[in-house]
């Protein structure tokens, strides 16, 4: 089963790169076989608006999404991993988030409104750092995953939360990426099992 990781933070080797290696080293327990995207590395825009998808459900901006659209289609399980900033998703995590306006044109192009009640891609998970916890620090940025998700045709499954602040603090507390881990694990073996695997 082909799983997804999605580095949403610019900060490397910070909490959320911390956090989503120990969440496909759990993926990759269950069977999950990995690939990871590294969003601050890529050399892209956000979405530009120009129309050139809307026929066809396919991109036409030549840069690094290109490459990361062919990751995106082919996985069953993508964890979107990003710090909070401002309540929301990185801006970089977001940019990245509105390129898939293509895939959600190309689903409504593919799809019937009845065919779009079902999700057939799969299963979306978003992991999140956040200086504090609370209702409010995630519920924007679920929303937009959640919507992410479902322009991928794939199902939100659900979210790990985790409190750090300072780079690399999420070593500090060994029982929270154990936690990663396990989410990552049972997130392969949910869809494992639900497809008779
Ligand atoms: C620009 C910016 C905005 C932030 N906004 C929030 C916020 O709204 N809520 C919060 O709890 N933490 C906020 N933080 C703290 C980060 O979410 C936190 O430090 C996180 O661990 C960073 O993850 P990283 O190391 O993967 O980049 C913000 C940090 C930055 C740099």
């Amino acid at each position: 089963m082909n799983v997804l990781g999605i580095y949403g933070s610019p900060r490397k080797g910070g909490n959320t790169d911390l956090l989503l290696d120990r969440v496909l080293d759990g993926a990759a327990s269950a069977g999950g076989e990995l690939s990871r995207i590294y969003v601050r590395d890529m050399v892209f825009s956000g979405c530009v608006e120009c129309g050139g998808c809307d026929e066809t459900g396919v991109c036409i901006v030549r840069d690094d999404m290109q490459e990361a659209y062919l990751k995106l289609v082919e996985s069953r399980v993508i964890f979107l991993a990003s710090p909070v900033f401002f309540l929301g998703p990185s801006s970089q995590t977001k940019a990245f988030i509105d390129r898939a306006q293509a895939l959600w044109r190309r689903r409504m192009i593919t799809k019937t409104a009845s065919e779009r009640k079902r999700r057939a891609g799969g299963a979306g998970y978003l992991v999140m750092a956040a200086a504090t916890l609370g209702p409010e620090q995630f519920r924007g940025s679920e929303l937009t995953v959640k919507y992410f998700f479902d322009a991928l045709d794939m199902s939100y499954n659900g979210a790990a939360f985790f409190k750090a602040e300072q780079k690399g603090s999420i070593l500090e507390s060994p029982e929270e990426l154990d936690r990663a881990y396990e989410f990552g694990k049972s997130a392969v073996a949910a869809l494992t099992a639900e497809e008779g695997g």
